[in-house]
């Protein structure tokens, strides 16, 4: 399912909505190139499920923890890590279960941690000047083959 954003406050509120369907133990892998929207989009859903603090992406943090919403969102930014063997270390599996995980640059990355997941693959024109983005939802494994919560309807 692909949806067309226009803006940023589009993609958060996009976020939002995904977040509705959001249950514990959830894996969200974002895709996209520097600069699409994978933070504006985590934002939303930082927003949607009610967590305290910016969700944002400074330099050398990789993983952080946002709790005080429905569910704690642990949002992982897997830009600098470029082994299997990394993304272990952070140990992710032990919060994994209660928590609903987003990771930025997770790609070929993230995919042992859980069997069903949500990628999320943002795509940004050539030219650089648009905000119109393109949102492409898709998802892996049982849990995600009834869900429709990327319907931009209402
Ligand atoms: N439709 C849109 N959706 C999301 N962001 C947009 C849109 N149009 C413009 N922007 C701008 O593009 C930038 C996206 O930055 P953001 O940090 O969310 O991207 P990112 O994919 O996380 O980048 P990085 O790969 O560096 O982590 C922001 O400055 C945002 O305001
Ligand atoms: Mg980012």
């Amino acid at each position: 399912m692909t949806v067309v954003i226009e803006t940023p406050d589009a993609m958060r509120d996009l976020g939002e909505r995904i977040a509705s369907g959001l249950r514990a133990g959830d894996l969200v892998v974002l895709s996209g190139p520097l600069g699409a929207g994978k933070t504006t989009l985590a934002q939303g859903i930082g927003r949607g499920l009610g967590v305290s603090g910016a969700v944002v992406s400074p330099t050398f943090v990789i993983a952080r923890v946002h709790r005080g919403g429905r569910l704690p969102l642990v949002h992982v930014d897997a830009y600098r890590l470029s082994s299997i063997e990394e993304v272990d270390d952070l140990d992710l599996d032990a919060v994994l279960d209660e928590s609903v995980t987003l990771v930025e640059w997770g790609e070929g990355l993230v995919e042992g941690l859980a069997g069903d997941r949500l990628h999320v693959t943002i795509g940004r024109p050539e030219d650089g000047a648009s905000e119109v983005r393109t949102v492409e939802i898709t998802g892996v494994g049982d849990r995600w083959s009834d869900v429709v919560l990327w319907d931009t309807g209402s």
